[in-house]
C-alpha cells in the first residue's frame, strides 16, 4: 500500500499563529492556538485553507463559539450553501442541524462525501458539537487521495476517463415518501462525475465514488460496474486511510469534501447527539 509522505509531528506555520498536530500520516490534524470567535487575519485564513487541503480534515478544541461566529468563520472560505432538501431554520438557513435522540436514531453511519448528487458538490463543511453523548458518536474520515494512491497502476489506468452517476435517491430515497420521488428527481436529477477527480487546489487525484450516492459507472456493463464499484467503495473502510475524532464540548471539525469521505458512528442510541453544520459551496468536479 502506498501512502503520501508523513509530515513532521507538529509544525508552526511561519505565516500564521497556529500549530498543526497530525493525527495520522496523511489525514486529520488538530489546529492549536486559534480562537475562532475572533476575526482571523487573511494570512491565517490562507494558512488554514492550506492545512485543510493537506490534511483533508482539521480539528479545533475548546471553541465555544456562537451560531453567528460559526457562520462568520465559514464565510471566510467561500460562499455558503443551503442544503436543498433538508428543512432549514428560517432565520439561519446556513445552519444544518443534525440531531439524534431516543426517538430518532443516527442515520449518517455510512461512508460518503456530501451531496455528490448535485452538479457542484460542496467544498467542505464545518461541524460544531452542540450536545454530545457521554461516550460514542465519534466521526471518522477517510483519505480518498490515499485510497486512489493505493490502487494498482493497472486499476488506475482502467479508471482513467470513467464517469459515475450519483443519485440522491440511493442514499436518502427511503426518507422521502415514494410518491415524491419523481418530483425530487425532476428538481435534482442524477449527476455524472469523474470516478477519479482532481483537487482544484492541490492537483491531487482522489477516488470519487461513494456507497451512499453512486449508482453505477456510465457506459459500463451493469454487472461489471457493480463489481468495480464494490471494490472502489470499500477502500474507504480501510483503517490505514482513516482518522477518528472523539468529540468534546467545544470541538469543531472542518473537512474537505473533495478529497475525503466521512462516517458518523451511530453507537450512542438512546442518547442525544446534536451537531450544527455550515457548508461551503464547491465547484464542478473534474
Ligand atoms: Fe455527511
Amino acid at each position: 500500500m502506498e501512502t503520501a509522505q508523513a509530515q513532521r509531528p507538529t509544525t508552526q506555520d511561519s505565516a500564521a499563529s497556529f500549530t498543526v498536530e497530525p493525527q495520522s500520516p496523511t489525514i486529520g490534524a488538530f489546529i492549536h492556538g486559534l480562537d475562532l470567535s475572533q476575526t482571523l487575519d487573511d494570512a491565517t485564513i490562507d494558512a488554514l485553507r492550506q492545512a485543510l487541503v493537506q490534511w483533508k480534515v482539521i480539528f479545533f478544541r475548546d471553541q465555544h463559539i456562537s451560531t453567528d461566529e460559526h457562520i462568520a468563520f465559514a464565510q471566510r472560505f467561500g460562499e455558503l450553501e443551503v442544503h436543498p432538501l433538508t428543512p432549514a431554520d428560517q432565520d439561519q438557513p446556513e445552519i444544518l442541524r443534525i440531531a439524534h435522540n431516543k426517538d430518532k436514531r443516527g442515520t449518517e453511519n455510512f461512508w460518503h462525501s456530501d451531496v455528490t448528487w448535485r452538479p457542484q458538490p460542496s467544498l467542505g463543511s464545518i461541524l460544531r458539537a452542540v450536545k454530545l453523548p457521554d461516550v460514542g458518536g465519534d466521526t471518522l474520515w477517510a483519505d480518498m487521495e490515499a485510497a486512489y494512491q493505493g490502487l494498482s497502476d493497472e486499476l488506475k489506468e482502467r479508471l482513467d476517463g470513467l464517469q459515475a452517476q450519483h443519485s440522491f435517491l440511493k442514499g436518502f430515497g427511503h426518507l422521502i415518501p415514494e410518491e415524491q420521488h419523481e418530483g425530487v428527481l425532476a428538481k435534482h436529477p442524477p449527476q455524472n462525475h469523474p470516478v477519479v477527480r482532481t483537487h482544484p487546489e492541490s492537483g491531487h487525484k482522489s477516488l470519487y465514488v461513494n456507497i451512499a450516492f453512486t449508482t453505477h459507472i456510465v457506459d459500463m456493463d451493469p454487472k461489471e460496474s457493480k463489481a468495480l464499484l464494490k471494490d472502489l467503495m470499500r477502500t474507504a473502510s480501510t483503517p490505514e486511510y482513516q482518522v477518528r475524532l472523539r468529540w468534546q464540548p467545544g470541538t469543531i471539525a472542518f473537512w474537505d469534501n473533495r478529497s475525503s469521505q466521512h462516517y458518523a458512528a451511530s453507537d450512542y442510541w438512546p442518547h442525544t447527539r446534536v451537531m450544527d453544520r455550515v457548508t461551503v459551496a464547491g465547484e464542478k468536479p473534474f
